[in-house]
């Protein structure tokens, strides 16, 4: 199911609330995700007509459920045990030639990541961040095997944005091979994937092994992937907004700060820096992002999920991840956002930290 058809379903069950009047991308955007906690569709963004965004996408058990096409009314527990089973399962990507994300295509000079309505999601954020919600593809230099993983991106400037991840996630080891070549790392963005492979991508799983499979397991479905026209990358051929680009060797760039999912505003000096090349997008596309930090937002409600399915990871000490799975299996959002401001080096850890301890 993708972005557009989920949000279908969850409107025909009367539980996605639709925003007609005219709502700023500067911080109301995001004030109205915290305080409605229900799937919104923003249809009328300052600044930027024809343009939708759409939040709060797996606020709930259900909304999960339906994401995944799972049998209506699944406990969250029936859910939990759909989702192992269908793990166990990986089904390959198949391989398509055209969609509609060819629509639309900005090369050059045409290229502005401002073109997209980015939100200023909170007062105390650095600036607009344009990876809430999305999915990074990378492929390996040595093997060529794809990663997806979500690692937040601040704009920097046109063609400029942060991702900040720690060395330790798939795609800083990439990238790690990369510069020790001494050349760019050819990644893609695609914001307004379907759930299952923004979940896929969210999920710990290990490097090496293809997330897309996992992402047809979720979705029992086989997912369609197209060559990105500009790098060797393959994306979902149903995403909203794909962006080509490379990240670049030699260099690491201020990130921040950004209210992150341990509920405080935290900077990370040493982003890696990625330069766009290319948009493409669907008309009238649906951006898709997420406010975090948020003890009842859609992030640790997933994660809670991926940690009862056994798919929980950032990338930290052992003893951390044992204490963050603890929490997030009891339900204990608040301790688990205590557990990743904490750590060695004192607020400084973690896959939204910029320094890092060795043992994190
Ligand atoms: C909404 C959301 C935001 C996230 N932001 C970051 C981030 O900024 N940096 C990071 O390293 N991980 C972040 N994560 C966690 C990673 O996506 C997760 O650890 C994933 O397993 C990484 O992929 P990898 O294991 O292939 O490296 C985020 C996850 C979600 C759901």
């Amino acid at each position: 199911m993708d972005l557009r058809s989920f949000i279908e379903q969850l409107n025909e069950r009367g539980q996605l609330h639709r925003i007609g009047r005219q709502v700023d991308w500067k911080y109301e955007l995001g004030e109205m995700t915290r305080s409605d906690l229900a799937p919104l569709l923003f249809e009328n963004i300052k600044d930027y007509p024809g343009y939708r965004v759409f939040t709060n996408g797996l606020i709930s058990i259900a909304a999960i459920g339906l994401a995944l096409a799972a049998e209506a009314g699944k406990s969250r527990k029936e859910l939990v045990r759909q989702v192992r089973k269908r793990v166990a399962n990986p089904i390959a990507p198949t391989r398509v030639q055209s969609g509609p994300i060819f629509q639309n295509i900005l090369a050059g000079e045409a290229v502005d990541l401002l073109k997209l309505p980015v939100p200023h999601w909170n007062i105390c954020d650095a600036g607009r961040y344009i990876g809430t919600w999305h999915v990074n593809v990378s492929r390996d230099p040595e093997d060529g095997s794809h990663n997806l993983g979500v690692y937040r991106m601040q704009v920097l400037g046109p063609r400029q944005a942060t991702i900040s991840t720690s060395s330790k996630s798939h795609l800083g080891i990439q990238f790690a091979k990369a510069e020790a070549m001494g050349k760019p790392l050819e990644a893609a963005v695609a914001i307004g994937v379907s759930e299952a492979v923004f979940i896929a991508a969210a999920a710990g799983y290990p490097g090496g092994k293809d997330e897309y499979e996992l992402a047809g397991a979720l979705q029992e479905k086989s997912v369609e992937l197209i060559k990105c026209p500009s790098i060797d990358v393959e994306a979902p051929a149903d995403t909203e907004i794909l962006i080509e680009g490379h990240v670049m060797p030699n260099v690491r760039v201020l990130d921040g700060p950004y209210f992150d999912y341990a509920g405080k505003a935290t900077s990370n000096p040493k982003a890696y820096l990625f330069e766009a090349t290319r948009i493409l997008f669907r008309n009238s596309p649906i951006f898709r992002g997420a406010i975090v930090g948020h003890p009842r937002a859609e992030d640790l409600l997933l994660f809670s999920v991926l940690s009862e399915v056994g798919l929980f990871d950032f990338h930290g000490s052992r003893l951390r991840r044992a204490l963050q799975i603890l929490f997030l299996k009891e339900h204990l959002f608040m301790a688990f956002q205590l557990a990743g401001r904490i750590g060695p080096e004192m607020l400084r850890v973690g896959p939204f930290r910029g320094k890092r301890s060795k043992d994190s």
